[in-house]
């Protein structure tokens, strides 16, 4: 139970235990935190005499509720299984299992895994052998760890694309997610590589890959404490959300395209037929969800022709917006709860609108209060400022716009797999930026006594300014503002004095090239005028150098998708500027992760 609260920040909708007792599986399951499963075992006590699993979720495939919350067993109750990730063919396995007299009680991915290994190991009795065929058979990303009632001094783990970790102790031995689970028992860890098998018992540990073969495996001393093994090694949170973002947008990618070619969104329940009749799109979000909407407006409009409005949730409804059946509206929230975006869900549906969520949080209230939803794969975001919920949004609304693009005709096949291959590189550009940040927290920290720091964009990279401006002013608690780098002309320019910090986001010369050179003369005039200039900019673009009294260069991606890069430098350097200020940067002053008045 300790483990499993040291784990709890992953994910926290419901919890579960499975013990072998005498010879039975027992297992205790509860929805919500885990102190809900700490009192439902102190109500039914397990006391094992064998191995034992647990888990901590965040829902991706049915509700958080006890039902769906992990271990799974199969048919007979002699396996129980955990997993993290997503199985992307479960629906096909599911269909098979049926066929075959399997009964699932739950709506998870993860009960296939619990039936699979369950008739593995009826007809082989090994659960190694049993984990290994299992495997083979799966799609997508999995982290699954089992114990049988035919063996109950072993538990057997595999993974790919998921994250687990051995902890080697003195007479015992653990598996986890991540070493927090297990910090306060030995620090001596054993990391697994992609498609490997891991047998462990209190007194061995080996591992092979799929198809039994013995692999070398990497050893490591763990060289932090337990108070910091939640935060994965990291002071605040925030520094591990920044890290995690290549994996979170490439999760939220995961699965998303059929083995015919086509785009699919599983979760999406509105029809072809109700995209086809959609004749304005309006986006409605609040605080970096805005931001992300504002960005996809660009993208939808290019690619589908359909007019976009963009609006902060806490307006929309005062205005008596013109919305119909032909209307869709796109609710974008990470936690799904924010008041002011829900009462405009609302106020959208009562309208006849059709409500497309885009959230994070599995089960919360507004993707249930809509027609239909996508959800980001992010996990759990803990601290207030929103990383890697961001770029996970700026993914799914990318590819709310290709779909709509494919279900209304209006590209080829091609052109949508072009640009779902250039997104699909996204997350290795995402860990390129991160690899070459060191810079940028310098200057942050070069820059903790300014009292403003202005931003500029144009076309997408506005709403990056924005975004950029809104993160400086809820950590470091500065003034900072962002302008469409074509107004400063009429009134901003003015603000303009020496050494102020200009942060300007420069589009691609690569892309519309109009774009580019004119943002180029806004540097010189905000240069000329005195501004320090932090330009960040294409790798290659020399042509911003001369004017730059600082470049943070980026990798060269297609116009629409620069965002995502763009935004990395921005979160940065506004983490690295309000931690040189000694604030916190997890829990911000006056803020909080879920907003839930309006
Ligand atoms: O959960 P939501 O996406 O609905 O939250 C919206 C805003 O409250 C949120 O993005 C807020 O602006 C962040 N703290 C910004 O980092």
């Amino acid at each position: 139970m300790d483990g499993l609260a040291r784990l709890e920040y992953r994910g926290y909708d419901s919890a579960g235990v499975a013990m072998l007792d005498e010879g039975v599986l027992r297992t205790e399951k509860s929805a919500g935190k885990l102190a809900n499963l700490r009192q439902a075992l102190e109500e039914r006590p397990i006391s094992g005499d064998g191995a034992g699993i647990g888990h901590t979720r965040w829902a991706t495939h049915g509700a958080p509720n006890d039902v769906n919350a992990h271990p799974h067993v199969d048919g007979n109750r002699r396996v129980a299984v955990v997993h993290n990730g997503i199985i992307e063919n479960f629906a096909a396995l599911r269909l098979e299992l049926e066929d075959q007299g399997c009964k699932f009680l739950s709506e998870t991915d993860t009960e296939v895994t619990a039936h699979l290994l369950g008739i593995e190991v009826a007809e082989h009795g090994d659960l190694v052998a049993a984990m290994r065929a299992v495997c083979k058979r799966l799609e997508g990303a999995f982290t699954l760890v089992a114990t049988s009632v035919d063996d109950p001094g072993l538990v057997v783990a595999a993974r790919r694309n998921s994250p687990l970790v051995v902890g080697r102790g003195q007479g015992e031995n653990f598996l986890a997610s991540d070493v927090a689970a297990f910090i306060a028992h030995t620090r001596e860890a054993v990391e697994l590589g992609q498609d490997q098998v891991v047998e462990l018992r209190a007194d061995s540990v080996s591992v092979t890959d799929y198809d039994g073969n013995p692999v070398e495996v990497n050893e490591y001393h763990v060289d932090w404490d337990a108070s910091a093994a939640e935060k994965g090694g990291y002071e605040y949170f925030m520094l591990k959300e920044i890290i995690e973002q290549p994996r979170a947008v490439a999760d939220t990618l995961l699965g998303r395209v059929s083995a015919d070619g086509q785009l699919t969104l599983d979760e999406m329940r509105l029809s072809p037929e109700d995209l086809r009749s959609v004749e304005k799109i309006v986006i409605i979000a609040c605080g970096t969800s805005y931001h992300a909407g504002l960005i996809a407006k660009y993208a939808i409009e290019h690619w589908c022709r359909i007019p976009c409005e963009v609006e902060v949730a806490s307006e929309f409804r005062y205005r008596d917006p013109i919305l119909n059946q032909q209307t869709m509206v796109i609710a974008i929230s990470q936690s799904g709860e924010s008041m002011d975006t829900l009462m405009a869900v609302r106020y959208a549906r009562e309208q006849r609108a059709k409500v497309l969520a885009i959230c994070n949080v599995n089960g919360s209230t507004i993707p249930r209060e809509s027609d239909g939803v996508l959800y980001t794969h992010a996990g759990p975001e803990v601290g207030v400022a929103a990383t890697k919920t961001f770029l996970t949004q700026l993914a799914a609304c990318y590819l709310v716009g290709l779909y709509l693009a494919q279900v209304r005709g209006l590209k080829f096949g091609d052109e949508i797999n072009a640009v779902i291959a250039q997104l699909a590189t996204m997350p290795e550009q995402v860990e390129r930026v991160l690899g070459t940040v060191e810079p940028v927290r310098e200057l942050a920290r070069s820059l903790a006594d300014a009292d403003t720091v202005l931003f500029l964009g144009r076309h997408v990279g506005y709403p990056v300014a924005m975004e950029g401006a809104l993160k400086l002013k809820e950590l470091a608690y500065m003034h900072a503002e962002a302008f469409a780098a074509g107004e400063l002309k009429h009134g901003p320019i003015a603000l303009i004095e020496d050494q102020l910090p200009v942060v300007v986001v420069v589009p691609s010369p690569k892309g519309r090239s109009v774009l580019h050179d004119k943002i180029v003369s806004n540097i010189q005039e905000v240069r000329a005028r005195g501004a320090r200039t932090i330009v960040i900019a294409e790798e290659g673009d020399e042509s911003v150098r001369p004017y730059s009294d600082v470049l943070i260069e980026i990798p060269a991606v297609p116009t629409l998708l620069q965002p995502i890069v763009s935004t990395i430098p921005m979160q940065v350097f506004a983490c690295e500027l309000a931690l040189a200020k000694g604030n916190d940067v997890d829990q911000p002053r006056n803020l909080a992760k879920s907003v839930t008045v309006e």
